[in-house]
């Protein structure tokens, strides 16, 4: 505790000197008070003046209030209907071999340049993504790299995967060969938390792979979404490969339900996820083939502590993964699985570290944790707060207030207290809470394996923290349970293209793993050939 007293323990600080943000936020300053629109593009149009049938479609516009202070708006969203879907899906289905006959390594040209054009307009990017998500600075950051990353990374696959020509030769000289192809029009549903990073990600891998996309960004964070696909467009990619979708559920359910799409990236609730399955089977029934579907979604996270484990980094670790994007991850750490030999040495420390987290406005160098995207998100968490605090089995033990020094109302925004809670099981938790909320569980030694399968039988699987000095543990944890990204001795957040390649399994996802190896050729076909020769 003593070395929490004497230096500040949360994440933002110890990353980033506060001096060294200033040149960056000079540059996110002039746009903090710009009025940013979104509305769909179709075929290059923006919606307002494609030919919509206006006496049966109305498009209904709404004003965005930024989540840390509802006097700041951030400009204005056009939403669309079921018909602009449809329409956006006929232009991509039309566009396909406009697309797929540019090479590969043209469209490669194309994914760099999108991410030199991120590059030099971080500032004006930074800037939506703190007004309309509430991102910290750091998370801004974090998440403008990641975009990039997924360019550059994809445009890379895209060439690879050209020059991947396997030959076979049978023994009457017939000569094969297997070649990847693109497959056709994704829809591409990305989520609020990563608006930029996961929007984009999906987008370009498609793209990479020679598909036309069409692509519904979460209703929340639109005008991110709207500049990013300016941005696109402006690095070259042509207006039949990319149609913007803005819009809600029923937009997004209109989409998943074309009979004519090859498939659908998806990245959000794991509900929703069993929805569009249901919906592409609907539809695979209709029409014989059954489109791919990638679903990364959610998770009840864990990270399993052992008594020979570094108290202060499993705290620092811990604090990170669950508290870090204000615990708006899919990744984020919801259970601290801690052994009860050092659970109560655990818990000081992570009280004293909680103590000393800034919350507040997102705007500050110095704030670590932020708002969350909206009132629903908000009153769902503190529901739960509430439920626990009357839990008989469960205990508060922390929750940070909001930072003096940072200057909102809590009533015009949405912020929710980071909250420690420990629990006495994980059924009393009831699944995923998205936002900054720790449980914290004590566990006996001779109790790990039911540990581990308690985590399993949560039925998600996506990130799990190990923190142990004992390899054969570490190794026996890793076996046992049932999970897409480990993490040993460090924070479970922040998985980094091309170096983690990222996502789930069971509720938590369908496979392939964003930034990996084999993410664009799932969005392919290999297609094999024999000459007679
Ligand atoms: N990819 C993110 C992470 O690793 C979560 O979506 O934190």
């Amino acid at each position: 505790l003593e070395i929490y007293g004497e230096r500040r323990a949360s994440f933002g600080p110890n990353i980033f000197v506060e001096s060294q943000w200033l040149p960056f936020k000079s540059a996110i300053d002039s746009h903090l008070h710009k009025t940013w629109s979104a509305t769909s593009i179709i075929n290059g149009k923006a919606v307002d003046t494609y030919e919509v049938d206006r006496q049966t479609n109305q498009l209904d516009k709404q004003t965005v209030l930024a989540p840390w202070n509802h006097e700041v708006s951030a400009g204005e969203v056009t939403y669309a209907n079921a018909e602009v879907a449809r329409q956006a899906i006929d232009v991509a289905v039309a566009g396909q071999d406009v697309w797929k006959n540019v090479p590969a390594a043209k469209r490669a040209e194309i994914l760099r340049k999108i991410a030199e054009l991120y590059e030099e307009n971080y500032a004006e990017l930074m800037a939506l993504c703190q007004v309309e998500a509430g991102k910290t600075m750091q998370d801004g950051i974090d998440e403008i790299k990641e975009a990039v990353d997924f360019c550059r990374f994809y445009a890379d696959e895209a060439e690879r995967l050209d020059d991947v020509v396997h030959e076979f030769t049978d023994l009457a000289g017939k000569q094969s060969r297997q070649v990847y192809k693109a497959r056709g029009t994704f829809v591409c549903i990305s989520p609020w938390n990563f608006p930029l990073a996961i929007y984009t990600g999906q987008i370009v891998a498609a793209l990479a792979a020679g598909n036309t996309v069409v692509a519904k960004p979460a209703e929340q964070t639109s005008l991110v979404a709207h500049f990013g696909a300016q941005l696109m467009y402006q690095a070259g990619i042509p207006a039949e490969a990319l149609q913007l979708v803005i819009g809600a559920g029923d937009v997004g359910g209109a989409l998943t339900a074309a009979d004519n799409i090859a498939g659908v990236i998806f990245t959000g609730s794991t509900q929703t996820a069993q929805r569009i399955n249901q919906s592409l089977n609907d539809h695979a029934q209709a029409s014989g083939e059954l489109p791919v579907f990638i679903a990364e979604t959610g998770g009840q996270n864990a990270m399993i502590v052992d008594s020979t484990a570094l108290p202060e980094q499993v705290v620092r670790d811990a604090v990170l993964s669950a508290f870090g994007s204000a615990g708006q991850r899919c990744s984020a750490c919801r259970i601290l699985c801690v052994q009860e030999e050092m659970a109560d040495d655990l818990i000081e420390l992570l009280q004293g570290n909680m103590a000393e987290l800034s919350v507040g406005n997102p705007l500050y160098a110095a704030t670590d944790v932020g708002p969350v995207i909206d009132a629903d998100a908000k009153h769902g968490l503190e529901a739960h707060i509430e439920r626990m605090s009357a839990e008989p089995t469960a205990t508060i033990l922390a929750q940070t207030p909001m930072s003096s020094s940072s200057v909102v109302s809590q009533e015009k925004s949405t912020f929710v207290l980071p909250t420690a809670i420990e629990v006495k099981s994980i059924d009393v938790i009831g699944g995923e809470h998205f936002g900054p909320i720790l449980h914290v569980l004590r566990y006996q030694a001779r109790d790990l394996n039911k540990l581990i399968d308690a985590i399993n039988n949560t039925g998600f699987g996506l990130t799990l923290g190990i923190h142990s000095r004992i390899e054969n543990t570490v190794e026996h944890i890793e076996r046992r349970a049932f999970v897409g990204n480990t993490y040993i001795n460090r924070n479970q957040i922040g998985a980094v293209v091309n170096v983690q390649p990222f996502g789930g399994c069971g509720l938590s996802g369908t496979g392939p793993k964003a930034g990996g190896p084999h993410y664009v050729a799932r969005l392919m076909q290999l297609s094999s050939e024999t000459v007679n020769a």
